[in-house]
């Protein structure tokens, strides 16, 4: 065991906050037992109490542990997608107290991939709660650096992990009613889902869940989605300096561009990256060219949808 993961435990089981990489975004964990713990991880994300958050372990055995029922489906779903970008919602055992599921009934769970996050939760044993570790409402950490933005000191220790590779939250499957309902789309897609239980999806913000909440996931300049064919004229009509996340080249009257990869999976690795950058780009405004609307951009699309709504 590194010293880093040695201090990691520690840090964890005396009530600490430890932000580790996940694949999908950093988080920022704390164990999910304790609920002095979870209280002070609440408070420096700036989390209403009666949202839950996710708790994460090292294997489906342990996850599901924390379920009193684990329905033919979730198993399913564990055996193909687990460790991975998947979170399930299940009807919560015992040790799923009030203080990680905002008091509802129900918990959510997740077996995440990365090398670090999978040593750490193997080690710890327990499972470990966090959200995304940004403040709330912003725009998720896809690097150790990014967290060390947002967070400063108040992550008792930030381990290195690299870049996320999949760069936004887990898909989002909530198992606990008569029928399965996708509440967050992500890497891994409706279709996936399908191909082992049906679902469907979410349209209204269900106050539960702040990822349903619109103007989450957002930078702090004023973003708009542009379709590809305005791109041209709302660029010509702008009279404050503009930063521009398209697909296409530069354009010279723009102050800031950045170029994005036409392959949804290396998009969403890219951009909460791009996000920030654009945010800190001192401009007025930031225009996002609209994805295709093709399913395998749905996941892209509602993380930008949200990023810009409200501007
Ligand atoms: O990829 C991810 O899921 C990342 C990494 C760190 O694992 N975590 C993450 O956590 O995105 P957070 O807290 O930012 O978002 C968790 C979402 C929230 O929208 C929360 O409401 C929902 O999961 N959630 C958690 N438990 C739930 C439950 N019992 N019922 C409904 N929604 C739940
Ligand atoms: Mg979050």
């Amino acid at each position: 065991m590194t010293p880093e993961l040695k201090r990691a435990l520690d840090i964890l089981r005396q009530g600490g906050l430890v932000a580790f990489p996940t694949e999908t975004v950093y988080g920022l964990g704390a164990d999910a037992s304790n609920p002095r713990a979870v209280a002070r991880l609440y408070a420096v994300k700036g989390r209403p109490a009666d949202h839950p958050v996710i708790v994460h372990f090292a294997s489906a055995g342990q996850a599901f542990a924390w379920a009193r029922e684990v329905p033919d489906a979730a198993r399913r779903l564990a055996e193909r997608f687990w460790p991975g970008p998947l979170t399930l919602i299940l009807r919560r055992s015992k040790r799923a107290q009030d203080f990680v599921t905002g008091g509802q009934d129900t918990v959510g769970l997740r077996v995440p991939s990365h090398p670090i996050a999978q040593e750490l939760l193997r080690e710890f044993k327990g499972g470990v709660a966090a959200p995304s570790a940004n403040r709330f409402g912003l725009v998720s950490p896809t690097t150790a650096a990014h967290v060390r933005e947002d967070l400063g000191s108040d992550a008792d220790l930030v381990l290195e992990g690299g870049p996320s590779e999949v760069g936004i939250e887990s898909t989002i499957v909530d198992l606990s009613g008569e029928r399965a309902v996708l509440l967050r789309p992500g890497a891994i897609t409706k279709q996936q889902i399908e191909e082992i239980v049906e679902v469907t999806e979410t349209t209204l913000a269900a106050p539960r869940h702040p990822g349903s909440l619109e103007r989450h996931y957002a930078p702090r300049t004023p973003a708009r989605l542009v379709p590809t064919h305005d791109l041209d004229k709302q660029i010509s009509v702008m009279k404050d300096r503009v930063a521009v996340l398209a697909f296409s080249r530069p354009d010279e009257r723009v102050d800031y561009w950045l170029r994005m990869p036409r392959e949804p999976a290396a998009y969403a690795q890219r951009l909460y990256a791009a996000l920030r950058e654009l945010d800190s780009a001192g401009c007025e405004a930031i225009l996002v060219e609209a994805p295709p609307d093709a399913p395998e951009w749905a996941a892209v699309r509602d993380r930008l949808r949200r990023a810009c709504s409200g501007a």
